[in-house]
């Protein structure tokens, strides 16, 4: 069945797109604790999914059907390239296709993308446009900040609002401010009252800060939201998306298993996508260290065990060392 962004319930909550984090094996984890009703790969660039080395990029792609509604996410610079990979993604499979006008990285700022499109509205038109054409009747978003250097709700929220988009993910801060300062909650004020008056079916989604469900229902009600985006906080609690368990109070066990299940996907996941290779699986292990954290953590002996597994070298020494803990 077609996803259609006005089906999900008023408030939903959305897992945030997270690169180097939101990659499907945590997205896998994340649904096993508590499914968020919506969520998002990592950003991909356009050049590098039409580039020679499209099977490398392609990886942050990969999906179980378990996970869906999936949005893919790209960003880019050049239109055609958002139209070629638009079309992609139809194929893929994906339920919708979300564009980064948010990413407050200077290199990429600088190259005027992503949050640098805040500059450069007539190109972030060209763009959406290329994208929906692409996409057929793929619901198109944008998930962006609220100004580059300052406060610029009404001009470049408003602005986006006449792009006939299906729905608008704001973070509340701009590009300067990184993730320094507490999120703006009270531009969403502003941002409903435009788009009430500009574009009605336009979904709109807030973000930042957003540790919990409860904390997001009481945002969603008091702007009139129709969605809350949570990132870091599922780092922090990857139960987020569940009311009913309380990641602060699982024992040791709990935890380990949640790891031990993290490991597992990780397997099966590389083993079926990219066979075995010699450097392992279809992808790497370092970079797979830093979700221990999220798991080997609030119990007695935490901090060694998490030392013992930061010195390992693949997954056969972690679980050795997680059977042994
Ligand atoms: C490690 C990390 C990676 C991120 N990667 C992306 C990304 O690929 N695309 C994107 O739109 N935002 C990205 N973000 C921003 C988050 O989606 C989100 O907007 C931000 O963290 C604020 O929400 P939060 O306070 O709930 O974390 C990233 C954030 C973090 C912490």
């Amino acid at each position: 069945m077609k996803f259609n962004w006005q089906d999900l319930p008023k408030p939903f909550f959305a897992l945030a797109p997270m690169e180097g984090g939101t990659d499907t094996v945590f997205r896998q984890v994340v649904n096993l604790c508590g499914r968020p009703d919506v969520a998002f790969t990592e950003f991909t660039n356009c050049e590098g999914l039409l580039s020679k080395g499209r099977e490398e990029v392609g990886k942050r792609l990969i999906y179980s059907q378990k996970e869906k509604p999936l949005i893919a996410q790209i960003w880019g610079i050049r239109p055609q390239s958002f139209f070629e990979v638009s079309k992609l993604l139809v194929e893929m499979g994906f339920d919708g296709i979300d564009i980064n006008m948010g990413c407050p990285e200077r290199n990429v700022v600088a190259n005027g993308c992503c949050a640098g499109l805040i500059e450069n509205p007539d190109l972030a038109k060209e763009i959406i446009k290329a994208t929906r054409e692409g996409a057929a009747d793929l619901p198109v978003s944008v998930k962006t900040r609220i100004g580059l250097k300052d406060i610029q709700t009404e001009k470049w929220i408003g602005f986006l609002l006449n792009q006939n988009l299906d729905a608008l993910t704001i973070h509340f801060r701009t590009q300067k401010e990184m993730s320094l300062v507490p999120a703006h909650w009270e531009e969403a004020e502003n941002v409903v009252k435009l788009r009430d008056e500009i574009s009605k079916k336009t979904v709109l989604i807030g973000n930042g800060d957003v540790e919990s469900k409860a904390q997001g229902e009481e945002l969603a009600q008091k702007y009139a939201l129709d969605g809350i985006m949570i990132g870091r906080g599922v780092f922090h609690n990857p139960y987020v998306f569940n009311e009913s368990v309380s990641y602060g109070s699982q024992t040791k066990e709990e935890r380990t298993a949640l790891l031990q299940r993290h490991l597992d996907l990780f397997e099966q996941t590389w083993k079926e996508v990219h066979p075995i290779s010699e450097r392992g699986y279809g992808k790497s292990y370092p970079p797979l260290k830093r979700f221990f954290k999220i798991y080997i953590s609030g119990f007695e002996g935490a901090a060694e065990l998490r030392e013992k597994l930061m010195l390992t070298e693949n997954i056969e020494e972690a679980k050795t060392i997680l059977s042994k803990s």
